[in-house]
């Protein structure tokens, strides 16, 4: 679904998110800004150890003890979230804001059956009618296409494959109709024919309830087939945004570049994978400037004095790399 016009649903500025570590504290999202309009799916793609996770719990407000938020704005649907009591969070968060992460036997409880756990954001949210929650619960299970719904709501978590389960988590995620859905890894757990599936009922979701969605995966295929737009994030920085055709079709930073360079091809059968030499740094390693600088062929002096401004190729497309603006 294209985005209308109009002021984004989410838009996050100069977020950094801080890491106690001793005395100091280590920047695990690094001064990251990107905007989500209503009815996009975004994609962030970043080797495991980015900052994407921490960048969606800023969002959600469930970081974790010893992480804070050091810096920023989170705008979504017009309020400032960092300024809202836990209270006033909890009211949109699984209504207008809600999530599905990794693994949905963590996420759901063991002892309840499918049916009660994907009543209660209903219930959390206000609804106290039995029979109108019974009615919603069958109803987003049909709309979602799970089999057999009422067999199903009387079931228990552990009675479901790992495909049902995120189809159910999809289901809870989606009961209170929220504005954005934030997908964490929802389907790197999962086996390429059950992913193919998620797949698919996350663009139904897109397109038949307009739910905008924050798709967050280190799964380049994965995110060039849901997304419209893609942010790849690296050491808690974003180094390039913009449409998917765009990134893809046309990397301009050399870590994109690579990473699309180390995907197998069938034509390359045989021929040894490309890499990019070197590893991701932590974050205590994380150095001044483009964190990508030590693995870069075209790394220059300049590269390591200071992180680059985004500099934009054609309204949609942004890279932050000296190569692009300087030496181009
Ligand atoms: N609970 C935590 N305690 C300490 N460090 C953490 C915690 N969660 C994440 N980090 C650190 O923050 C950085 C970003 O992590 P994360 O957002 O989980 O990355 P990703 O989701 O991209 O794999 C990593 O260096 C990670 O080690
Ligand atoms: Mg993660």
């Amino acid at each position: 679904m294209k985005p209308p016009t109009g002021s984004p649903l989410l838009q996050v500025q100069d977020l950094s998110v801080g890491i106690r570590r001793g005395s100091a504290y280590l920047l695990g999202v690094d001064a990251i800004g990107f905007q989500v309009q209503a009815g996009e799916i975004v994609g962030i793609l970043g080797e495991s150890g980015c900052g994407k996770t921490l960048t969606a719990l800023s969002i959600l407000g469930l970081l974790p003890p010893g992480i804070h938020l050091t810096r920023g704005s989170i705008l979504f649907d017009g309020l400032e979230l960092l300024s809202l009591s836990e209270r006033e969070l909890c009211g949109i968060r699984g209504k207008d804001l809600s999530m599905v992460f990794q693994e949905p036997m963590n996420s759901l409880n063991p002892l309840l059956t499918i049916g009660r756990q994907i009543a209660e954001p209903l219930r959390l949210h206000g609804s106290k009618n039995k029979r109108l929650i019974e009615g919603e619960v069958l109803d987003i299970m049909g709309k979602l296409g799970l089999p057999e719904p009422i067999k199903l709501a009387a079931a228990y978590p552990h009675q479901l494959s790992g495909g049902m389960r995120q189809r159910v988590m999809l289901a809870l995620a989606m009961v209170c109709k929220p504005k954005l859905l934030i997908a964490d890894e929802a389907t790197t757990a999962l086996d390429l024919s059950t992913q193919a599936q998620i797949l698919h009922l996350l663009k139904r979701i897109n397109q038949e309830f307009g739910t905008s969605i924050l798709f967050i995966s280190h799964d380049l295929g994965v995110i060039s087939r849901l997304c419209d737009r893609v942010l790849v994030m690296y050491v808690g920085r974003v180094l390039e945004e913009g449409s998917v055709e765009a990134v893809f079709g046309d990397p301009r930073h050399e870590y994109t570049k690579g990473l699309i360079g180390s995907i197998p091809q069938p034509e390359q059968k045989g021929k040894p994978l490309l890499s990019i030499p070197g590893k991701v740094p932590t974050i205590k390693e994380k150095p001044l400037g483009c964190p990508f600088a030590p693995r870069c062929s075209k790394v220059r002096d300049r590269c390591t004095a200071r992180f680059p401004d985004a500099v934009s190729l054609n309204g949609e497309h942004q890279v932050r790399c000296m190569a692009v603006t300087d030496y181009a």
